[in-house]
């Protein structure tokens, strides 16, 4: 079926080419208000968000998350040997540039506010995609809010007292169109009639 809106959905890509100029205020703001407007378990709107436009402050996160995911003993066994590769790697940059990180909280303790933070992530990169921007989740950074560092960062990213910090999703002017989708996989459905 032809439809703007599924082409849109169909043709989102994770975006890792950024181009180094700020993303617009306006556009930023639309992309939060999607945020703002997905659906919630018992419409608790559980999250939070905190957009880190300060480049020191990236720049300290991108180091210590690496440090995290070197030190860490509970990475999955089929990431352990890449992702360690790749933080031990001076020049990896797990934020790949982008001026504009949209760290994602979610309140402690709620029954779906995990969930509800999922859904507002997807909400932002498809708003992003629809204004022309690049966006890429990042769960990586999950580390860095599981590691020694956490209550540092907390602080330092002022997250409201409740909350815990989950993923981050860089929200970006992108260079280039996106990629290709990888095949979809098949027999992921099935129907009782
Ligand atoms: C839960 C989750 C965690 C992800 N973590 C990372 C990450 O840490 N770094 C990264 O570059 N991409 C990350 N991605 C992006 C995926 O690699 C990407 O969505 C997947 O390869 C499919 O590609 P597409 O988004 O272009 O369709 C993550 C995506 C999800 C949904």
């Amino acid at each position: 079926m032809a439809n703007e809106f599924l082409d849109l959905i169909k043709s989102r890509r994770s975006t890792r080419n950024f181009k180094p100029e700020q993303v617009s205020q306006d556009k930023l703001n639309a992309v939060i208000e999607a945020g703002l407007y997905a659906p919630s378990g018992n419409n608790a709107q559980s999250w939070h968000f905190t957009v880190i436009q300060n480049q020191e402050v990236i720049r300290k996160m991108n180091e210590d998350l690496k440090e995290a995911i070197r030190s860490s003993d509970n990475l999955p066994e089929f990431m352990l040997s890449k992702m360690k590769a790749a933080a031990s790697n001076e020049a990896t940059d797990l934020f790949y540039g982008a001026p504009t990180l949209i760290l994602v909280s979610h309140a402690e303790g709620g029954l779906f506010s995990m969930i509800d933070a999922a859904l507002a992530s997807e909400n932002m990169m498809l708003a992003a995609h629809a204004l022309e921007l690049g966006s890429c989740w990042i769960g990586s950074a999950g580390w860095l809010f599981n590691s020694a560092k956490r209550s540092e960062y907390l602080k330092i990213l002022q997250i409201p007292q409740g909350y815990s910090p989950s993923h981050i999703i860089l929200i970006c002017e992108r260079s280039g169109s996106p990629a290709q989708a990888a095949a979809r996989k098949e027999n992921v459905v099935n129907y009782i009639n």
